[in-house]
């Protein structure tokens, strides 16, 4: 029998101040500083949310923190001596003092972090081993064209990241393109193998600090591997929607014609808007288009890149690869954007 006298103590909540501003969030149990951060749409700037990238490190004025899983590759022992911290895995134990090492004011509005509810209403294979999924949202979701959600695969609770390829304005339709991973919990085990219309699951979003920066007078190149394309997509039909930038050239790399897609949509973009180019790319099939790795094809075209803007989307090697090709052709680091993909952490030792 319960005790009936005795209180019930809630689980402590702590506060966090964002140091030298007047920003201040409250943390739940089991929270991590960014999830708070961004729900209270408090801007830390953050890549991965999956302990990774360390873009998301913060220095800890005051108060303690559990590091939770932070891997030390990210954040070494020798930073957490020093009071740093990785803000998407380190829960207070404590109220707070913090200051991100990045910027917190990256020249754009930035929209809260929520959760919704999300229908499929289109899926479909689109290249090999790809599939288009389009969910209908409870409610709208303001984001930044470039920007990503984390779809929660029922039952698992094993979080997914997919960059919307919609355009902002399309804010309760997002379009997601999504790549198979053999043996992958949420696609072999889920959208490639169960998921079908009318299905209804949980999402959150937006999540991220790849974003189209507007208004530019630069020219700007894209350059996407495979499903890297889908942020970009949502950068150009944003972008010639509103007439944000003045040239973009789209390069869009794979190995072979059945791993290319929205051809037809681009080759028509490319010929209603004469500021919008379109380059696919073959690195392992010959075809009346261009051949090459994608960065090579972008070397080719341009003999300098100097004031002209990247986005980079796609395998941690073509990304690298793209910015050591667009500084050799002069391009500022300043202007290169980048979102490499980044392995989903297993689940069990024989799941991705
Ligand atoms: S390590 Fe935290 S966002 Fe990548």
């Amino acid at each position: 029998m319960a005790d009936t006298d005795t209180p019930v103590v809630a689980p402590a909540h702590f506060r966090v101040e964002i140091a030298r501003s007047t920003t201040a969030f409250e943390v739940a149990p089991d929270q991590s500083i960014l999830d708070a951060a961004l729900r209270a749409n408090a801007w830390i700037p953050h890549s991965c949310t999956q302990g990774t990238c360390g873009t998301c490190k913060l220095k800890v004025l005051s108060g303690t923190v559990d590091h939770a899983d932070s891997p030390e590759y990210t954040l070494s022992l020798e930073e957490r001596t020093d009071g740093l911290t990785l803000a998407c895995r380190a829960v207070p134990t404590d109220d707070l003092v913090v200051e991100p090492l990045g910027a917190t004011d990256d020249g754009v509005p930035h929209h809260p972090l929520r959760d919704y509810t999300a229908e499929v209403v289109e899926l479909e294979d689109i290249a090999a081993d790809t599939r288009r999924l389009v969910v209908e949202l409870d409610s709208p979701m303001a984001f930044n064209a470039g920007q990503y959600c984390e779809l929660i695969v029922p039952e698992s609770g094993v979080a997914r990241q997919y960059s919307m390829a919609n355009p902002p304005d399309e804010n309760r339709r997002l379009e997601l393109h999504i790549k198979r991973t053999p043996g992958g919990l949420a696609t072999d085990g889920w959208v490639f193998r169960s998921l079908k219309v009318g299905d209804r699951f949980t999402l959150k979003g937006p999540l991220g600090q790849f974003h189209l920066v507007n208004q530019c007078e630069e020219t700007a190149v894209l350059i996407g591997g495979g499903t890297g394309l889908a942020p970009l997509k949502s950068i150009v039909r944003h972008a010639l929607h509103l007439d944000l930038l003045p040239e973009i050239h789209l390069y869009h790399g794979g190995r072979r014609q059945v791993d290319l897609y929205d051809v037809e949509f681009f080759t028509a973009l490319d010929r209603e808007h004469p500021n919008f180019h379109y380059h696919p790319a073959l690195s392992e099939e010959d075809w009346d288009g261009a051949t090459g790795m994608v960065t090579d094809v972008v070397a080719d075209d341009f003999a300098t890149c100097k004031g002209m803007r990247a986005y980079l989307c796609g395998p941690p090697v073509m990304v690298a690869a793209a910015v050591k090709t667009l500084k050799r052709r002069r391009m500022s680091p300043r202007l290169i954007l980048r979102e490499e993909f980044t392995p989903a952490p297993p689940t069990t030792p024989s799941e991705s």
